[in-house]
């Protein structure tokens, strides 16, 4: 049974967080005593039956020494010029440890507010599927514009928010991110990279607020939903 077998996490960590601006990259300033970084490895560290948790760091971190992570399950790797390189890095550093059935769980660094009632759903769903991903449904109505004015409204049944993580075999997405890089065309995210093998991962509800610090006024937002959620409550392993 799948359910059986180790889980592995790799958290893409190298971005420069450009958008946001500022000296020190988003995944290391400091949210409610930790850091974004920190808070975003929590879910996969309290679970017993993650394995290994793999974080693709830049060349160039110099903070990565400095933030309290002293567990032997986690291990930095360096990443590369876009997320997905970062993932490929991560998985490379799993190829040596992880089975190709085992399943890799792959988590931004910049998306502190995962609670662990979404990460059990994702792990808990479709076992048997080709993976999964956490998503919440589109409430806004959608605009297609064209030179700045709207085009047409865009139907927004059906349509999901991709929120990391997602879930996906070891040999699948490997094969997936590698196939794609020769092409030139890098999959947004690892369930667009399956979709292009002709894969249906499934969509696993989560809740919305699970965001991605992108810009300074999330970070704000981001210390309410961790408060709110019950997520500080949780605490760290250190
Ligand atoms: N990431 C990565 N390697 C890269 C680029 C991004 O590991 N070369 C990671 C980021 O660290 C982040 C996640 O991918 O955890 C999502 O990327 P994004 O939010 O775009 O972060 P940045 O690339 O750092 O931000 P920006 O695009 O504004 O520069
Ligand atoms: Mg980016």
């Amino acid at each position: 049974m799948s359910r059986t077998r180790p889980l592995w996490a790799v958290i893409p960590a190298a971005g420069a967080g450009e958008r946001f601006g500022g000296d020190v990259p988003k995944q290391y300033l400091p949210l409610l005593g930790r850091t974004v970084l920190e808070w975003a490895i929590r879910p996969f560290q309290a679970r017993a039956d993650v394995a290994g948790i793999i974080v693709a760091i830049s060349a160039a971190d110099d903070h990565w020494p400095g933030i309290c992570l002293s567990s032997d399950r986690i291990q930095a790797v360096q990443g590369g010029p876009q997320r997905a390189h970062s993932v490929v890095a991560g998985l490379n550093a799993l190829s040596g440890k992880a089975d190709a059935r085992d399943w890799v769980l792959v988590h931004d660094a910049a998306r502190p507010c995962l609670t662990d009632e979404d990460l059990d759903r994702l792990v808990d769903a479709a076992a048997e599927s080709c993976g999964g991903l956490l998503a919440a449904p589109v409430q806004d109505t959608l605009k297609a514009a064209d030179n700045g004015a709207v085009a047409r409204t865009v139907d927004r049944e059906g349509l999901w928010r991709a929120l990391p993580p997602q879930r996906v075999r070891m040999e699948e997405l490997a094969s997936a991110l590698h196939r794609a890089e020769p092409a030139g065309c890098l999959a947004p995210d690892e369930a667009a990279a399956k979709e292009r093998m002709g894969h249906r991962p499934r969509i696993v509800p989560g809740r919305a607020d699970n965001i991605k610090i992108t810009r300074p006024e999330d970070l704000a937002l981001a210390e309410f939903i961790i408060s709110q959620a019950g997520i500080a409550r949780c605490g760290l392993a250190r």
